[in-house]
């Protein structure tokens, strides 16, 4: 993947959960790399996949929706737990999160971000994720 300076700022953004400022003034050190989260087809059932939260995300399939959220806190980047009704919780202060990212109960004050996602030619998932 090829990214121009304005995308990967753009892109950068989206997958840290927002930038301060505008987008020219954003930090550049961050590195988004797309990660294969196998096939689709793995992810046939409606629920929360909580598979690829070592990699900082959670796969959502929502009727013909199939989305990644991020498995960071929002509040002080503490990795979430799915729940099984499909929410997030966050051992270390207590936070949650519904199954769309929004935040049920702080101290986080930021929803989940979503994360940019793909289906290549061998339909495999792939997610777009800052390297930590
Ligand atoms: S780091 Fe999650 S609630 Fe503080």
């Amino acid at each position: 993947m090829s990214l121009n300076r304005r995308e990967f700022v753009i892109l950068s953004c989206a997958v840290a959960s927002g930038c301060a400022g505008p987008a020219e003034n954003a930090p550049v050190s961050l590195k988004p790399v797309a990660i294969d989260a196998g096939p689709a087809s793995d992810y046939a059932a409606d629920g929360v996949y909580d598979r690829m939260r070592d990699r900082g995300f959670f796969i959502v399939r929502k009727g013909p929706s199939l989305t990644a959220l991020s498995a960071i806190c929002t509040h002080r980047k503490c990795k979430l737990s799915a729940e099984p009704d499909h929410s997030f919780y966050c051992k270390c202060h207590g936070s949650t999160f519904d199954p769309d990212g929004k935040v049920t109960e702080g101290p986080a004050t930021r929803n989940l971000p979503p994360l940019p996602t793909s289906i290549d030619e061998h339909g495999h998932l792939v997610v777009l994720a800052i390297a930590g």
